[in-house]
């Protein structure tokens, strides 16, 4: 194992390709959301207590009635076969040896069922809805068939946000093969050899299948030339909940206004988030819209993501009142640096440091975790930011 998920970063810069490096690693614009979710966990400060017994730590919580080892779940991600082959089962398999729900993304490269056959952990379906409502209607159908028990809505990607380094790199789908692109392949051998032996450039076969279409790359280009709904409003929970009968969330929410509304519209949870500094350049980040939020939220699950690097993030924001964490990006420089043992060992790494934190802290269990364990200036801290 690596001492730190930099480290596992910095594996996985030395073996993608660039372009499917920068996809993964880079934000919108200039990287400023993405700065403001790592800065806004250094300034969250702990107010340590001692001499408690610690000896025994229970890191374990309740999620949707659900047991969980801990208060993180692997969040959704798209196009993950860009890192390595059937990357969607290594994660879920992963997850569920963890203990934590996979949150499989729309933009998926397996297909649910093939998840679900992978593993018979806790899964989620995070769910994109495109113009033509059938195609979100039938994903909804499979996901319920394969025993998903969550729908996490995501809807902060109405348009795609302005990624300077994919635009740089000339990346989008289907891949094209430009000069630039050829000579970037030609330095990571490795990884074109890995790309080549599942069949070459990963395919977003979840979505092609529910829209009726195939995995040939004409198909994949008339999956993605489809447009996302952009009519989608609060008035369609109705239309989500006629579908799915579980726990429905909703991802992307950045205003303590809409944690109200996603309340007074019978939401079971909101995930506050700037999706990984990916959409909106000049956004807050999650962490720092999380105090307000609690209050907002009453009884709804509030989740939180955007930075997590550390266990001690997790429990950072788990002090501030987050139920848990999503992780983006930390088991997917696992995933690129080291294959399924990556991804196993950054979420061990993870779960190591949340409980050295709870320790040290003088706490025995995650689930009483809450602002005591802050220096009361924290707050003000964050607010600065
Ligand atoms: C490469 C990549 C792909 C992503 N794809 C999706 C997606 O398909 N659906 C979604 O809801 N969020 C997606 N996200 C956002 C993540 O779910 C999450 O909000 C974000 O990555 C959290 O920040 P972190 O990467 O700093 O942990 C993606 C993020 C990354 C890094």
């Amino acid at each position: 194992m690596l001492p730190a998920v930099k480290d596992y970063r910095d594996l996985a810069r030395r073996r993608l390709s660039r372009f499917a490096f920068d996809y993964l690693d880079g934000g919108a614009e200039d990287g400023q959301a993405l700065a403001r979710n790592l800065a806004a966990f250094e300034r969250v400060l702990f107010s340590p207590r001692i001499l408690r017994d610690v000896a025994e730590v229970d890191a374990g919580v309740e999620v949707f009635g659900r047991r969980q080892a801990m208060p993180m779940l692997v969040g959704p991600t798209g196009l993950n076969g860009l890192y390595w082959p059937r990357a969607e089962e290594v994660l879920a398999r992963a997850a569920h040896a963890a203990g934590v729900p996979f949150v499989l993304s729309t933009a998926s490269t397996s297909l649910i069922e093939d998840v679900r056959a992978a593993s018979d952990g806790e899964l989620w379906l995070q769910l994109y809805v495109q113009q033509d409502r059938r195609i979100a209607q039938d994903m909804m159908r499979r996901a319920r068939a394969a025993g998903f028990t969550t729908l996490m809505l995501t809807v902060d990607t109405v348009v795609h946000g302005k990624r300077d380094h994919d635009v740089r790199n000339g990346f989008r789908l289907p891949v094209p093969i430009t000069p630039r692109l050829a000579a970037d392949l030609l330095r990571h051998p490795r990884w074109c050899l890995r790309m080549l032996r599942q069949g070459g450039a990963p395919r977003l076969v979840n979505l092609a299948r529910s829209a009726g279409l195939g995995t040939g790359l004409a198909a994949q280009a008339a999956a993605m030339s489809r447009q996302m709904d952009r009519s989608l409003a609060w008035s369609d929970v109705a239309w989500l909940r006629a579908h799915w009968a579980g726990p429905v969330v909703v991802k992307g929410v950045l205003s303590v206004e809409d944690v109200r509304e996603a309340r007074r519209q019978g939401l079971d949870g909101v995930v506050l988030s700037n999706h990984g500094g990916r959409q909106l350049g000049s956004a807050p980040s999650a962490l720092e819209l999380l105090p307000e939020a609690v209050a907002a939220a009453g009884p709804l699950a509030l989740f939180v993501d955007g930075g997590v690097r550390r266990g001690s993030d997790i429990a950072k924001a788990r002090a501030l009142g987050a139920t848990a964490v999503l992780l983006g990006r930390a088991p997917l420089y696992g995933l690129a640096a080291r294959g399924p043992a990556g991804v196993a060992e950054v979420l061990a790494l993870l779960r190591d440091e949340f409980e050295i934190t709870l320790r040290l802290l003088g706490q025995t269990r995650a689930q009483d975790l809450d602002a005591r364990a802050l220096r009361p200036d924290s707050l003000e801290r964050l607010r600065g930011l």
